[in-house]
């Protein structure tokens, strides 16, 4: 086999990104589209005339053979996308996050595991030069032994070429967001997380149904402790990321998004800048995602972001939403039945 014939599921704002990744690469074909709006779905096939087109994957899988499938559909209610790949053993790209819920995730990878489908997650941020290069910083600067995660940002969640699923769901912030900040953590550390302790909340302007505000103090494996704060509903417009990691030599900073990283031992008296190799945002990290799906499904390369490993950061996400409803240190590693697992916080 020397290429792949997709289907894409959902043809929404994130969709837009993916087709055109899809279309740098001679190698993938496009043979289906799956979407429930009417008018999303005539506006995609005017792109591919091709295209075998509906409003379900079971219908069109029917009708196009493909080899994999991308979910890029809201995260909740995913049960039939699912089980129609697992019918037609179509490998699944699924965006992050899996599901809206660990239960529902893990009923997704097991689905999939058993019928022997390959099932990757989109977490197209570990592929950023940035992240490359500060996950390379430990050997000079030691281990990491702490860090400080920030993101801020006025999301209006109303604008025309966002999705709007997020202005009603439960914990917008976890679920959209801070899963990737937490993806990040875990493979920028190479560390698992064992404790959280989080508070969750809604300032009085947001705009969000669920809470746009997070904060978490994460303890990682080793004793790597991470402070982490996260909104999308600051006061002001404007994007602040900034990610400072403390090693027994110097620290390390990433102070945008997509690069700004410099690194600093002990005494110098300025941060030292990194050069990273230029990024189209948002398209070569996908494509490289992409890339590394198709050298899996192609010539036996690894999985990249499986499914398995997912639920790892997806656990982090339900564990803030535990802590922040019981006032209790949650390990995210024990499931939500085990309430011993809960480490009583001071409140004073
Ligand atoms: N990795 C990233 O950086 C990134 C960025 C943006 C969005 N995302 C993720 O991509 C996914 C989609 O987000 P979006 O922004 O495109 O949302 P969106 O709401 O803009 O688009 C989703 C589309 O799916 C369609 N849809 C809903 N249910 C469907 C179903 N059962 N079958 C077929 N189509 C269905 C909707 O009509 C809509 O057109 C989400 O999981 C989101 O978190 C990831």
């Amino acid at each position: 086999m020397t290429g792949l014939r997709l289907i894409l599921v959902g043809l929404g704002a994130r969709s837009r990104t993916w087709r055109r990744v899809i279309a740098r690469d001679p190698r993938l074909e496009v043979v289906g589209l799956v979407e429930t709006s009417p008018a999303a779905l005539a506006d995609a096939a005017a792109a591919y005339p091709a295209a075998a087109t509906g409003a379900t994957l079971a219908e069109v899988a029917a009708l196009a053979p493909a080899e994999a499938v991308l979910l890029i559909t809201p995260p909740g209610g995913r049960e039939d996308q699912i089980a129609a790949a697992c019918a037609h053993r179509l490998a699944i790209l699924a965006e992050k996050p899996l599901a809206d819920s660990v239960g529902a995730a893990e009923a997704h990878v097991a689905a999939a595991a058993a019928v022997g489908v390959p099932l990757s997650v989109g977490l197209n941020f570990r592929y950023l030069p940035v992240t490359v290069a500060l996950k390379q910083m430990w050997a000079s600067l030691g281990p990491p032994e702490f860090g400080r995660f920030l993101y801020e940002r006025w999301r209006d969640g109303r604008q025309t070429h966002l999705n709007r699923y997020p202005l009603t769901m439960p914990q917008p912030m976890l679920w959209e967001q801070s899963i990737h900040h937490f993806d990040l953590m875990r493979h920028v550390y190479g560390a698992e997380p064992v404790r959280i302790t989080a508070r969750t909340w809604n300032p009085s302007w947001s705009m969000y149904a669920g809470d746009a505000n997070v904060a978490a103090l994460i303890t990682f494996e080793g004793g790597i402790e991470v402070t982490y704060q996260g909104t999308w509903a600051g006061a002001r417009n404007e994007l602040a990321f900034n990610w400072r990691t403390d090693c027994a030599r110097g620290v390390a900073v990433q102070a945008d998004m997509f690069g700004g990283l410099s690194w600093a031992l002990r005494d110098d008296p300025a941060p030292t800048p990194v050069t990273l190799p230029p990024h189209e945002l948002w398209v070569d990290d996908a494509a490289a995602l992409l890339e590394a799906f198709v050298a899996h499904l192609l010539h036996g390369a690894p999985l990249p972001c499986p499914g398995t490993d997912h639920l790892k950061s997806l656990r982090m996400v339900e564990a803030c939403i535990r802590s922040a409803a019981t006032g209790h240190a949650v390990d995210p590693g024990v499931p939500a039945a085990a309430p011993a697992a809960g480490i009583a916080v001071p409140t004073a």
